[in-house]
């Protein structure tokens, strides 16, 4: 059992299939079971508001859609989110567990979109009301091996292809070197089970 009261959180990272849903979901379960409570909030959407903003965000309609307005419209809904969900959520104990969060703006549209880190930067900080995780896991797998599990039909951003992908991920890998106090890499080719004790004991060696 935890000694620490305090409530962390903790966001999951990575390209699209990495993982990383399932790793959060995890680590929530595993949380609970361990006496502490929390909640699973995923980007883009977790608020009325946010969800809609999500729908026009994914939809294959919207092929129309610059960068700018994506960049936008992600940060609109994690203002949101933010706002209405985890700040109240944390000031009440309640861990935080988020199935993406700002680095995936700094990764997709910064390194998939090629729109400039330092506005992204300010955007999220804007955004965020200069709220960070505390830790950050970066579910890493090969572009190819993402692609191997794919089941499902692709929503807009995930139907951009292979080459996005390596863009993605590399601006995700650059994000660790420049934030390795946040955030830590994970190797997703790993099976589940191990991640998730590799998850779970890095929280323990440094929150409890
Ligand atoms: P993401 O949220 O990153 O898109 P998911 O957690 O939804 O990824 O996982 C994508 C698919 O890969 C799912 O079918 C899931 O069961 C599978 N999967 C997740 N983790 C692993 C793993 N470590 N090894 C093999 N398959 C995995
Ligand atoms: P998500 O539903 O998490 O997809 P997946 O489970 O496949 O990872 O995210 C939807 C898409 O939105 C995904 O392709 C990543 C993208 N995205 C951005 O481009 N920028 C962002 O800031 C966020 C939060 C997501």
């Amino acid at each position: 059992m935890f000694t620490s009261d305090k409530a962390c959180f903790i966001s999951f990272e990575g390209i699209d299939g990495s993982g990383k849903s399932t790793q959060a979901k995890l680590f929530l379960d595993r949380l609970i079971k361990n006496g502490k409570q929390g909640i699973l909030v995923r980007e883009p959407g977790g608020t009325p508001i946010s969800e809609e903003i999500r729908q026009v965000l994914l939809t294959k309609v919207n092929r129309q859609m610059v960068a700018r307005t994506e960049a936008l419209l992600m940060t609109a809904s994690r203002s949101q989110l933010t706002k209405e969900v985890i700040l109240p959520n944390l000031e009440q104990n309640r861990w935080i567990i988020a199935d993406r969060y700002a680095d995936s703006t700094l990764a997709y549209q910064g390194g998939g979109r090629e729109l400039n880190l330092d506005w992204l930067l300010d955007l999220n900080k804007f955004a965020t009301y200069e709220l960070e995780p505390n830790v950050t896991f970066f579910i890493d797998i090969l572009p190819k091996e993402a692609l191997r599990r794919k089941k499902y039909t692709e929503d807009r951003i995930e139907a951009e292809g292979i080459a996005f992908q390596k863009q993605v991920r590399q601006t995700y890998l650059e994000l660790a070197k420049q934030f390795s106090d946040r955030i830590i890499v994970i190797d997703g080719h790993m099976s589940k089970e191990k991640i998730q004790n590799n998850i779970w004991d890095e929280i323990k060696r440094r929150y409890f």
